[in-house]
């Protein structure tokens, strides 16, 4: 793989995928330093970057992507941007969009501003296959056009649209991949995975929507953040590269594989109304990646193992998570669908 810019600003790094991303290249490149810009919001979490914490090369701040003078200061000390700092659940943006402009839309847009004012060597924006809509058969090439559906995928397809305008308009290097369903350890335990394993181990129902039949691709969190290095080391310019696991899967045949590797009963699982404009189907075509040289190093079955795994043995990283604000969003969101849901067989 090509050398990575020395000075990265990783913001979002305190959330779920930029922790993951920040602790592997501070283990894996001892040239790089990395100073992490996070608002801390209920997504972000100082206990994700405990490994680094005490790494002379890594520095944290606390602050948003939207404010601009900020961002101003920070810019001109490092030599890439790489942007994961997003509200990023689809269920909260249905609930409440707000912040999810202001953070994936306007604060993209402060970053990129930034980055035309700074001679960087990258700007690489993390975004997600969502921004492709419901894929009925087949699987979205970079070049498809959009179909947001939701105020979520919405918001990310205007970053990613100001991102292919800032490379266009004021040539600024820019780097775009959008990822498919992530898994692994740290992420916050509103996602299906983390919300599932954890609602098992305490013998919780597990609210599944609808039929349980949509389809995601799994990708275990650290095999992304490898395509995300080798895009920041070697990604061409403007390009966009999707990155997918290949590992379609029905809501209910994850729902089955969790509870068997628990050794809990699928009457754990109720039926619940479904999400709001629910896409159906995601799936991405990643052979320009591959054509990078990268492919998956984990198996999905090892990885959901290993992932169930790591949720039973750190308990006291995630029941602090599942208290407080998470209680009402879980009250609010969870409620009425729980006491009208149906069993599952
Ligand atoms: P996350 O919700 O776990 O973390 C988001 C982080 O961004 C948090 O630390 C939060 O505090 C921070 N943040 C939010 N608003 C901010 C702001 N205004 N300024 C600074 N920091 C802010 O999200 P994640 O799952 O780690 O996702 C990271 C990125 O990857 C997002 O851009 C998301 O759209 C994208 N993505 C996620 C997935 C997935 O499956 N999780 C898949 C594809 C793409
Ligand atoms: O596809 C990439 C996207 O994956 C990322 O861009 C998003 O940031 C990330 O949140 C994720 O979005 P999803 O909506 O696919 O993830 P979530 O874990 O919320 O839901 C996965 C599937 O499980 C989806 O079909 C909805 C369903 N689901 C989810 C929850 C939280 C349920 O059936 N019950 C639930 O309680």
């Amino acid at each position: 793989m090509g050398r990575l810019p020395a000075r990265l600003l990783v913001t979002g790094g305190a959330g779920f995928i930029g922790s993951a991303f920040t602790r592997r290249v501070l283990s894996r490149h001892p040239d790089v330093s990395v100073t992490v810009l996070d608002k801390l919001t209920y997504a972000g979490n100082r206990a994700n970057l405990a490994d680094v914490e005490s790494d002379p090369r890594f520095t944290f701040v606390q602050g948003d992507i939207a404010d601009a003078e900020l961002v101003a200061r920070l810019a001109p000390d490092v030599d890439a941007i790489v942007n994961f700092a997003a509200e990023s659940h689809v269920d909260r943006s249905i609930e409440e969009p707000d912040a999810f402009i202001r953070t994936d839309v306007y604060g993209t847009f402060v970053l990129l501003e930034a980055a035309r004012r700074s001679a960087h060597q990258r700007y690489m924006q993390i975004s997600t296959d969502e921004v492709y809509g419901h894929v009925p058969d087949g699987s979205s090439g970079e070049g498809d056009p959009l179909h947001p559906r939701s105020p979520y995928s919405a918001s990310k397809a205007g970053g990613d649209l100001l991102v292919g305008a800032y490379h266009t308009t004021y040539d600024v290097p820019t780097l775009l991949t959008r990822a498919s369903n992530n898994f692994g350890p740290y992420q916050y335990p509103e996602k299906i995975i983390p919300l599932f394993v954890t609602n098992a181990l305490d013998g919780e129902p597990l609210p599944l929507y609808g039929d349980g039949l949509q389809i995601r691709d799994w990708v275990f969190v650290d095999d992304h953040c490898d395509a995300l290095e080798l895009v920041l080391a070697e990604g061409a310019p403007g390009r966009t590269y999707n990155v997918g696991g290949g590992n379609e899967r029905t809501n209910l045949e994850l729902t089955r594989a969790i509870l068997a590797l628990l050794d809990r009963p699928m009457s754990l699982v109720r039926s619940v109304p479904d999400r709001a404009g629910h896409d159906r189907r995601y799936s991405v075509d990643t052979s320009a990646l591959r054509a990078l040289g990268w492919a998956p190093a984990h198996d999905f079955d090892t990885a959901l193992r290993l992932t169930v795994d790591w949720y039973r043995d750190n308990e006291p990283w995630w029941r602090p998570l599942k208290s407080g604000e998470y209680r009402d969003y879980y009250r609010r969101q969870y409620g009425d669908r729980l006491a009208s849901g149906t069993a599952i067989e």
